[in-house]
């Protein structure tokens, strides 16, 4: 028998629970904060766990996190030494962000403000159709998020640029990577998108030199992290045109305060943090996977880099 504690709130927790005892029997499962026998715990699954908890198990050996980003999990200064941490990569999770951004990219590109626009003043007014050459997208984060997406618009036509913290050879991208390389990335970008991990190193990183390193009237997407966002500097930079618009998916606080002013900013598109998902059965097979790698001594596919925090 081995024990995974779940610390996690979710509507299908249940099903959850069913399905992994259906699929490894001598498991047992404890779901905080109702914790019987802590000494007992072996592996944690979670997402963003109370800061301090992870100290509290001691034979705690591998921490899975449910989600891509572990800065929830990273942060907390009581995190036992040497425990691995595996994060969640599954297909689904990636090519539906990837329909995220297409979806956003292709408004921009396809004039879809502009129309709707039109519409509301019942006005028929053809524009001209832009080539996809034309529109160079940079990619903040070429990791399994990002060069997908990469990928997926650059076989559309769309020039791309990536940034990495190392460097990347990825055909048909143009790749830059570190600090020194940031500004002659966005040189060129009409559209920019963050896919990075929050880590002291990108907190921020959407600021006002990076929007006036891009040319006027471009567009930012933020699906990463809110806290890579200055806010302030979105406002300003859409106000005097050097952004034309921003899509946002994730911000500083979720959900995003009532009387937050980006509700009402025309410019800015919201959505609550769905970018992507993936489906529970898929979801729950990436842990299982996980589990019996774990049980069965195999190694761990996903682990988490902590001195580089991502
Ligand atoms: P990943 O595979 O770990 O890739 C991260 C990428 O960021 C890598 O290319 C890495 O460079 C680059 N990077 C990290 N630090 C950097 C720095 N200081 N300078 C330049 N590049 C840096 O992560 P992923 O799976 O693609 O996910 C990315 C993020 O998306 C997650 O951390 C999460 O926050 C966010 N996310 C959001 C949603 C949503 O629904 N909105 C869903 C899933 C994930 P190297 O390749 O050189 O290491
Ligand atoms: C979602 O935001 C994730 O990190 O998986």
């Amino acid at each position: 028998m081995f024990s995974i504690l779940i610390i996690y709130e979710a509507e299908n927790l249940e099903l959850l629970i069913t399905e992994l005892k259906a699929s490894i029997p001598d498991l047992d499962i404890e779901v905080w904060p109702e914790v019987e026998n802590p000494e007992k715990i072996e592996a944690i699954l979670t997402w963003k766990p109370p800061l301090g908890i992870m100290a509290k198990f001691p034979q705690l050996k591998v921490i899975m996190s449910l989600g891509a980003g572990v800065e929830q999990i990273l942060r907390d200064p009581n995190l036992p030494q040497n425990v691995p941490i595996v994060r969640i990569v599954e297909p689904r999770v990636t090519s539906r962000m990837t329909e995220y951004i297409l979806l956003a990219v292709l408004r921009v590109h396809r004039q879809a403000f502009a129309y709707q626009t039109l519409q509301q003043a019942q006005h028929w007014q053809p524009l001209p159709l832009p080539e996809t050459s034309s529109c160079t997208i940079g990619i903040l984060g070429l990791g399994i998020l990002g060069t997908d997406a990469a990928r997926t618009l650059n076989t559309l036509g769309f020039p791309i640029r990536g940034w990495s913290r190392t460097p990347k050879n990825i055909d048909g991208i143009k790749c830059f990577h570190g600090l020194d390389q940031l500004q002659p990335c966005l040189s060129q970008c009409r559209v920019l998108v963050c896919l990075l991990p929050l880590t002291k190193e990108t907190k921020g990183i959407l600021n006002r030199e990076t929007f006036s390193a891009m040319p006027q009237g471009s567009y930012v997407i933020n699906v990463a992290r809110g806290q890579h966002l200055v806010e302030q500097d979105l406002l300003a930079a859409l106000d005097s045109g050097q952004l034309s618009g921003a899509c946002l998916d994730v911000f500083s606080q979720e959900p995003l305060p009532e009387n937050h002013p980006f509700w009402s900013y025309p410019q800015i598109t919201i959505t609550p943090h769905v970018a992507t998902q993936t489906d529970s059965e898929y979801w729950t097979q990436s842990l299982i996977d996980t589990i019996c790698c774990f049980r069965d001594g195999l190694p761990l596919k996903n682990l988490v880099n902590r001195q580089q925090g991502y």
